[in-house]
């Protein structure tokens, strides 16, 4: 067994010295044992280490190397993984026969000296993002001295720094690191890989720093999780903005009801176009009573539609959808802001908590045919918003034909109502939906009706406990369901 010692803070060179003298000699990898400096080796009281072979490099015997292993390699020997020069070793001796080896993405040495290179280079990445320069009071003379503290995962100040002395040359700093540090005076860079002592320092440019960001946080974007993954937490005890993080995100729910309540403007553009399409499709295909025996032909002639006012306002007609044979159908009230642009029924906010609920019950939304009472949606304009009007008494009957139609020709076995407008389209009814909610009643012969409440009501409840228990019992009715699949 070979031992080799090498000091492992991200030199490329020493790594590459020893490994070509060993690959010279035609030293098997698992016949290497790989030490840092100081470290105890696998051999220790069993027999002294023998000595690295000499190189031979000098005797005309270089080792050629593809390309792409050489960059690979001196990434990955800037990790900290103590298993990297074993695994750079490994690979390299193996190219010797496997030329092709670096394709092979399925190779366990491959992929591990992947995900290593992936790892140097995010913590490159985020190096370059986080560095935050602090400038040390002096003689304000043409260049200013600033210093940064910065704690890498990995042995990447070298290969970093060459990007903060492109982008700051006209000042002078230094970066440190418990894993080595960079100064740059404007006329050379100098690297060193002794770990720095920590530095504290505050000044001006940490509330420069806070002043930006609190710009540029969109309360309207905010995704937690994306923001923590690309910012991780370990980063923010050395960069000024962080400590107003917790605050901005606490305020951006309020922050957004404030923007949207300021917009004012117009509907988006493609709504007069689609508003446009359907007129022309009223003068090609005049509405008309006789209905069509097709569930096509039927939204065809529903694109028509005049029966009642709405289509006057709304953007499209907005027709069920789902098999032509369904067992179950499930109708609720009238299409939202987002349906109306859409073109199709339950996409909005409502929807997403109904497919999310049947997800979570193992009903695929795709097995049901899902439509509204009412066609077209109704909405009162409010600057830039279309607030929701519900449906009145003549609207829905007016609709009712089309939901006639379409329950004659999909023939459900089971048909659930969301809502009140629903349970009254469907049975001409108006009952307290408390009445009837979660019972299994009859309508015709062989169909059976289901009543529940709209999703649209859980959305506007309070955030808490009254909402956790009214979705599951709307989980509840919607599981009498699943008996009614055939
Ligand atoms: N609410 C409904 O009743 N139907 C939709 O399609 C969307 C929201």
């Amino acid at each position: 067994m070979r031992t080799v010692f090498l000091k492992g803070r991200g030199d490329f060179t020493e790594w590459r010295d020893a490994a070509r003298a060993l690959l010279q000699a035609d030293i098997e990898p698992q016949a290497v044992d790989w030490r840092l400096a100081g470290e105890a080796t696998l051999l220790e009281g069993a027999g002294e280490p023998q000595p690295m072979p000499e190189p031979l490099a000098a005797a005309g015997k270089a080792v050629a190397v593809p390309a792409a292993f050489l960059a690979l390699a001196q990434s990955v020997v800037c990790h900290t993984q103590p298993a990297r020069f074993a695994l750079l070793y490994r690979l390299l001796f193996r190219l010797r026969h496997e030329r092709q080896l670096l394709e092979i993405v399925s190779d366990a040495d491959v992929i591990e000296a992947l995900r290593l290179e992936k790892s140097v280079r995010r913590d490159s990445h985020k190096m370059k993002a986080f560095v935050r320069f602090k400038e040390v009071p002096g003689e304000k003379g043409p260049r200013r001295s600033f210093v940064a503290w910065f704690e890498p995962d990995h042995f990447i100040v070298a290969r970093t720094a060459p990007f903060f002395a492109r982008r700051f040359a006209d000042m002078d700093w230094l970066i440190a690191t418990p894993k080595g540090s960079a100064t740059f005076n404007g006329e050379g860079l100098v690297v060193s890989d002794q770990p720095a002592e920590k530095l504290d320092r505050q000044d001006v440019a940490d509330d420069l720093w806070r002043v930006y960001y609190a710009n540029i946080f969109n309360p309207a974007r905010l995704k937690v999780k994306a923001m923590t993954a690309e910012m991780p937490k370990k980063y923010w005890k050395n960069l000024p903005e962080a400590s107003l993080i917790p605050g901005l995100i606490a305020q951006a729910e309020e922050k957004v009801k404030e923007m949207a309540e300021k917009a004012a403007s117009q509907p988006p553009l493609f709504h007069a176009r689609l508003r446009e399409r359907a007129a022309t499709a009223l003068l090609a295909d005049p509405p008309h009573d006789a209905p069509s025996p097709t569930l096509a032909g039927l939204r065809r002639q529903a694109e028509g539609c005049t029966r009642c006012p709405l289509h006057c306002n709304a953007t499209q007609t907005v027709f069920g959808e789902g098999p032509e044979r369904a067992d179950i159908m499930v109708v609720g009230e009238q299409p939202g802001d987002q349906e109306d642009l859409a073109g199709r029924a339950f996409v909005g906010p409502a929807g997403k908590l109904f497919d999310g609920v049947l997800s979570e019950i193992g009903i695929d939304r795709q097995a049901l045919y899902v439509t509204n009472a009412v066609k077209h949606f109704k909405y009162e304009p409010r600057g830039k918003r279309r607030i929701h009007q519900k449906p009145n008494q003549g609207e829905i009957e007016a609709c009712r034909w089309w939901l006639g139609q379409e329950v004659d020709l999909v023939q459900p076995k089971l048909v659930v109502a969301m809502g009140a407008s629903a349970y009254f389209s469907l049975t001409g009814e108006k009952r307290p939906l408390s009445e009837v909610r979660g019972k299994m009643m009859s309508i015709g012969e062989d169909r059976r009706l289901l009543v529940t409440v709209h999703p649209s009501y859980l959305l506007r409840l309070q955030e808490g406990e009254v909402q956790r228990r009214e979705r599951q019992l709307f989980q509840n009715d919607l599981r009498g369901m699943k008996e009614y699949f055939m």
